[in-house]
């Protein structure tokens, strides 16, 4: 049966890129229907919804979601991240957020093969806190961060399967223990429990600054990485920069029990600046199709794509002209 799959161009360069990963599934013969929508800061501005209630029901019985990117100037920071994608997120409990990143040896370092496993519902991004004498001069902020022993748990033994099922069988947690003595306490402790169920496991921990120097200078190091919602945010645009800059950075947000669909975007942001220009590179949202062609079962079709992506250093062009030119490989 054809897969059901939710479009979603959203801002910026959002749709210029999730274009030509359509073009590239095209080109697979994968047979899919795509159910476009228009949601982003276009409809925000035109019509001040974000996304309606009905909206969301209709997205819970799809196969999967293609989404570009969200946010743009015109609209005030935070509506659309949190409005759109945090509440597709949290709604759809895409609790996974993997993210890949595979280079060769650099000048910088002896090469990159690691998958991150941010936590995607809950930390900071929970949106707990609020405002007290706001606009004042005693005015207050806080922003919990906001950790679940349930939450915490699924995501570190969906990355301890995931290890598991790798050659290395290497899985290392990264988190600030030494300052976040709560947060960081919970994640080492579930952490340290769940991997008595894996035994086969080789485990090791890095705090959030030093796993910064280490994915400059020693990323080799690195074979999946679990962490928080807010460090693997950061973590991961810097897994972008090592391993052949952001425009290459694919990710996954996962329902592993597959209750509803899976979200698939690329790392980058909607890029405002280069929008029109033909300057986007669409690789990462290739590689994002190729990750939800993976999930959908297709991975014959999945491998075609990963193939032609990662032997496409010698294309160049517009963002259109690579999009074609790897639609072709496949
Ligand atoms: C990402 C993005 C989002 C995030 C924004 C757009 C809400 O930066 O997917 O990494 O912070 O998670
Ligand atoms: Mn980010």
């Amino acid at each position: 049966m054809a897969h059901r799959i939710g479009i979603i161009g959203g801002d910026g360069i959002g749709p210029e890129v999730v274009a030509e990963a359509l073009k590239v599934v095209d080109a697979t013969g994968v047979s899919y229907t795509a159910v476009p929508y228009d949601l982003g800061g276009t409809r925000y501005l035109a019509t001040g919804e974000v996304l309606p209630d009905s909206v969301l029901e209709e997205l819970r019985g799809l196969d999967a979601i293609l989404l570009g990117a969200v946010g743009t100037p015109d609209v005030p920071p935070g509506v659309l991240e949190r409005g759109l994608l945090l509440r597709i997120r949290f709604e759809l409990d895409l609790f996974v957020n993997l993210r890949p990143f595979g280079a060769p040896a650099s000048a910088l370092n002896d090469g990159v093969e690691m998958i991150v496993i941010r936590e995607n519902t809950e930390g900071t991004y929970a949106g707990e806190g609020g405002f007290l004498r706001k606009g004042t001069p005693l005015e207050i902020a806080t922003q919990g961060s906001v950790n679940t022993r349930f939450g915490v748990e699924r995501c570190v033994r969906f990355a301890a399967t995931l290890a598991q099922s790798r050659p290395r069988k290497h899985l290392t947690l990264v988190h600030k223990t030494n300052v976040l003595t709560f947060a960081g306490d919970l994640w080492q402790r579930t952490f340290n429990e769940v991997m008595a169920d894996y035994p086969d496991l080789s485990t090791g921990y890095d705090h959030i600054d030093a796993a910064c120097i280490h994915f400059v200078q020693q990323p080799e190091r690195y074979d999946v990485i679990v962490t928080d919602n807010l460090f693997g945010d950061i973590l991961t645009d810097l897994g972008g920069a090592i391993a052949g800059g952001i425009g290459r950075a694919a990710s996954g947000n996962l329902n592993p029990a597959r209750t509803g669909p899976s979200l698939f975007e690329p790392v980058h942001g909607s890029a405002p600046d280069i929008v029109g220009t033909g300057k986007a590179d669409p690789r990462a949202a290739i590689m994002s199709a190729a990750m939800m062609l993976e999930f959908l079962g297709e991975a014959d079709a999945a491998a075609r794509v990963q193939k032609a992506v990662s032997g496409s250093d010698d294309i160049s062009g517009t963002t259109s002209e690579i999009g074609t030119q790897i639609a072709e490989r496949v």
